[in-house]
């Protein structure tokens, strides 16, 4: 698929997201908030269920405990975490159309004759190119270009040869300066310094920071988890790809506290468990790969780290990451808050501070993945239709039940049965157009079981169920559709 089709499936995409009811965006009487979103009726229903699914995998199992922290925090947290200095983006203004751009993608948006255009104009023998720039692969030239936008010295010099892609003037470009991401807010009445806190970026904080009350309390020993599901925030500068980077998006996190010695151990299990929870839920295993962080490119608290990585219709991106995040996270917030995070092994008669393996998993960007990957158009009968062949636990509602005909005692009996099934299951009950209508109306919410009630049912108390992918449609007992659903749901 070429990348104009790439960008229409995605536009198709958003645009049933919102004609359905999966998502919409948010404030949109007022013309939207940027980089928020909001999860209308059948999207409410998935996003639980992906939830639900990360949920059960994680603390149903007995070495994985619960949490649910506050959203505010001491703001010392955010010191000891790293996150007042270091989680800042370089971004930079053009003066003369006021648009806004983060470093990094005014580079990603230059092609590479432009980038070696803008070179040429400064002195590179001090980026250390002695044959010049056609000696250099597209990729060195890549490298130098970034070297440039980094240096502080050769910076002021490359942004006097750029263009604005807004307006199309050179020169205009402000000095980059660094934009923290953590929205800031006051508790309290007062709105001075001493009253900021902050709204967490990540719910891995709220975590390390109960290490010790949830072991103490659940009296786990290493190795364990805890796990958390919570909104996070980011004043990202550039949202883009609908959910796939927001502002206010929501995070599956799990940090398992491993002794130092185990550390590979369990990093390389949880890497391979989560590939597989992803698999397991349906989701296209050559659209999943890992990308495993080079050592140089590893991330100031890490030892080894990975993203899982999706193929979206604009290319692949991180959907959940993985990492080795060793002593770092305690070790800091025992020197921050002079408080002792140390775990006592009765076996060894040992103190000292566990490493954490982390899987960090976005709960929005994992929905909008399953949305993605479940898409697909097809003909069928020389008719097309749109099914979303979501894996039925993800489904928002499992079930149909459709009157043939509205006479007879049909939507009777229907109604009687979606009655019944309600109490167990998210049924939908729909008497309105043709039954070959309302087929493909479920199958582009992604439903996988249609149950109709037919002129044969008062006959011999059977009604057909149809299923979402291969169509087909068999007979059975009234009396057993919820036994029914149980087992086809669940298996
Ligand atoms: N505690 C580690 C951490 O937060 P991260 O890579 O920054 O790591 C983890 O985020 C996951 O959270 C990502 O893999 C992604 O799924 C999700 N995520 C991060 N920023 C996001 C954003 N702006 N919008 C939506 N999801 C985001």
């Amino acid at each position: 698929m070429n990348q104009k089709n790439q960008n229409e499936v995605l536009e198709k995409i958003v645009s049933l997201a919102k004609r359905k009811g999966f998502v919409f965006q948010s404030s949109e009487i007022y013309g939207g908030l940027n980089g928020c979103w909001d999860y209308g009726p059948l999207g409410v229903e998935m996003l639980k269920n992906i939830k639900e699914e990360w949920w059960k995998f994680m603390t149903y199992r007995p070495d994985v405990e619960g949490l649910d922290a506050s959203i505010l925090m001491h703001p010392k947290v955010w010191k000891a975490s790293g996150h007042v200095e270091n989680f800042t983006d370089p971004m930079l203004d053009c003066k003369s159309c006021k648009s806004r751009y983060r470093m990094d993608t005014l580079g990603e948006s230059i092609n590479s004759k432009k980038k070696k255009k803008y070179l040429e104009a400064i002195d590179f023998s001090k980026l250390g190119i002695n044959g010049g720039l056609n000696s250099l692969s597209d990729e060195e030239l890549e490298e130098k270009f970034e070297a440039a936008l980094t240096d502080t010295e050769l910076v002021p010099l490359i942004l006097n040869e750029m263009v604005c892609p807004n307006c199309g003037n050179k020169g205009t470009f402000t000095l980059p300066r660094q934009f923290n991401l953590m929205f800031k807010t006051f508790i309290g009445p007062v709105e001075d310094s001493g009253a900021v806190v902050y709204l967490r970026p990540e719910t891995a904080q709220g975590i390390f920071v109960n290490f010790l009350n949830v072991q103490g309390a659940s009296r786990q020993k290493l190795p364990f988890g805890i796990a958390q599901i919570g909104k996070a925030f980011r004043n990202e500068i550039n949202t883009k790809y609908f959910l796939f980077r927001t502002r206010e998006f929501e995070q599956m996190e799990m940090q398992f506290f491993v002794k130092p010695s185990a550390d590979k151990e369990w990093y390389d299990y949880w890497k391979g468990e989560r590939l597989e929870w992803y698999k397991k839920l349906g989701m296209r295993t050559d659209k999943l790969r890992y990308h495993d962080h080079p050592a140089d490119k590893l991330a100031h608290y890490a030892k080894e780290a990975t993203d899982i990585e999706y193929e979206f219709p604009f290319g692949w991106g991180e959907i959940e990451g993985i990492h080795n995040r060793t002593d770092f996270d305690l070790g800091r917030h025992e020197q921050f808050s002079s408080k002792s995070l140390k775990y006592f092994d009765e076996e060894s008669k040992e103190k000292f501070v566990p490493y954490i393996i982390e899987t960090s998993a976005g709960a929005s960007r994992g929905f909008m993945a399953f949305l993605v990957d479940s898409y697909r158009e097809e003909v069928v009968n020389n008719e097309q239709r749109v099914v979303l062949g979501l894996n039925s636990r993800i489904a928002p509602v499992k079930a149909a039940v459709l009157p043939l005909v509205n006479k007879d005692g049909m939507p009777e009996t229907a109604q009687k049965l979606e009655e019944d099934l309600r109490t167990a299951f998210k049924v939908f009950y729909d008497d309105k157009g043709a039954i070959g209508r309302r087929y493909r109306r479920m199958d582009e919410i992604g439903t996988p079981y249609c149950l109709t009630i037919d002129t044969q049912t008062s006959e011999d108390n059977t009604v057909t169920v149809r299923e979402r992918d291969s169509m087909v449609q068999e007979r059975i007992s009234i009396d057993k559709v919820k036994i029914y659903l149980f087992d086809k749901l669940n298996s």
